[in-house]
């Protein structure tokens, strides 16, 4: 995702927003009380942003695109999903079957898949979706129903992940970054977890404690894989959850490819000392800024994905890493030009005709730039049983930087 601009200040917020965080306050606060006063980062988040009716992604706020809070890859432009159309319409020819989304959000790239997939005749028995929001889903259910009848037909929401391993493709983008992470900080001795507390006033504040073994072996395997030291006052951040997602979801595909796009790094990159803050990134009508305690329930808070942690549970759930590269090079090779071309080509009248082509190049600029989406966007493909490599990933190998 990314804010639309930089801009500092906070816009106020309105009576019914003022009540929602108030609501999710007073949830963290009593979270906090049964929890023996400080709740670990990652528990806040799972209130902050997936309590029913409270949590971020779980209660009403518009969250995308222009009138919410940030823009993704598949509400910025219907070109990114005509190009993962087309990387998932190589892997259907080759295994048949299915496709399963993770984590749809408002249900844009899931009517662009299933459009242009069916325009290259490649369309996937069912387009299953998994959203662990019941807003969201409603949401998606609702942008659906625009499709054809025949598409909409193949069409299935999943509770959890299939009980019976699909052939196909797994998508998510933007999903690995939402799951809950922990922060922790390097001292000198053992690491310390970062949580949130309560002031005598009963305002949020960060409160660390020492981290518990399992968060300690975590940071300690973490620091052994680095060949720079972390220095003490080091503050990060790492996703435990990672691991157990993806083997999860490893088990749920018997053949064909899980395609992750997110904003991510390899480990060196990641915890390169210089960055020494971590990833954290709120996101609030079009604003970053780095106060996960503000406003609970109504912005979003994220962390980039550790792609080295992705590919080491890729290894555990007997996947092949089959491709790592930078979301430019992947959307070059599954052939953006020429869906900019074609786009541009059958925009209607000359006045504007113009205006389209200047808008859909606007949208390919940020896809593609390095300042924009281009290059801290990658694509990871963890493929089983796929004898032909993807062509997402021809342009560009990074899999020596994991
Ligand atoms: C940042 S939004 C991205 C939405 C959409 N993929 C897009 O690119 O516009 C994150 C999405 O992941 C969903 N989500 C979070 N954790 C999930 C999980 N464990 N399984 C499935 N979806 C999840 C959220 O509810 C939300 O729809």
């Amino acid at each position: 995702m990314t804010p639309d601009a930089a801009v500092t200040i906070l816009p106020p917020l309105q009576p019914d927003e003022a009540r929602h965080a108030a609501a999710v306050l007073q949830a963290v606060r009593d979270a906090i009380a049964t929890h023996g006063g400080w709740l670990p980062f990652d528990d806040y988040l799972r209130i902050v942003l997936y309590a029913p009716g409270l949590g971020y992604y779980s209660a009403g706020s518009i969250k995308f695109g222009r009138h919410g809070d940030f823009v993704t890859a598949p509400e910025l432009s219907g070109l990114f999903g005509r190009c993962v159309a087309r990387q998932c319409a190589r892997v259907l020819q080759l295994t048949g079957g299915d496709v399963l989304e993770l984590g749809a959000g408002s249900g844009a790239l899931a009517v662009g898949v299933l459009s242009t997939l069916a325009e290259l005749g490649a369309l996937p028995q069912h387009y299953y979706i998994l959203e662990v929001s019941a807003e969201l889903r409603a949401r998606q259910e609702q942008r659906c129903a625009s499709l054809p009848p025949a598409l909409r037909a193949r069409l299935r929401w999943l509770e959890a992940l299939p009980a019976t391993p699909i052939a196909g493709v797994i998508l998510a983008n933007e999903v690995a970054d939402a799951l809950p992470f922990k922060r922790f900080t390097i001292t000198s001795h053992a690491p310390l977890e970062g949580g949130v507390g309560l002031s005598p006033e009963g305002a949020l504040i960060e409160a660390e404690r020492p981290a518990d073994a399992l968060l300690a072996a975590e940071v300690a395997q973490l620091a052994a894989s680095l060949s720079t030291p972390l220095p003490p006052g080091y503050r990060s951040e790492l996703c435990p959850m990672l691991k157990p997602w993806i083997v999860a979801l490893g088990d749920s595909l018997s053949r064909g490819a899980l395609l992750l796009i997110d904003y991510g790094l390899g480990r060196r990159e990641y915890y390169h000392p210089q960055r020494g803050h971590g990833t954290l990134r709120c996101h609030f009508r079009h604003r970053a800024h780095d106060d996960a305690l503000l406003h609970p329930g109504l912005q979003d808070i994220t962390a980039w994905v550790d792609f080295t942690r992705v590919a080491e549970a890729a290894v555990e759930a007997q996947l092949e890493v089959g491709g790592y590269c930078t979301q430019a090079a992947f959307l070059l090779a599954n052939g953006i030009e020429s869906e900019l071309a074609a786009s541009a080509a059958s925009a209607a009248g000359p006045g504007s005709a113009a205006a389209e082509q200047a808008r859909l190049a606007s949208e390919a600029r940020q896809l593609l730039l390095p300042g924009e989406m281009g290059e801290s966007f990658k694509v990871m493909a963890l493929t089983r049983g796929l004898a032909a490599p993807l062509r997402g990933f021809e342009y560009q190998d990074l899999r020596r930087s994991l």
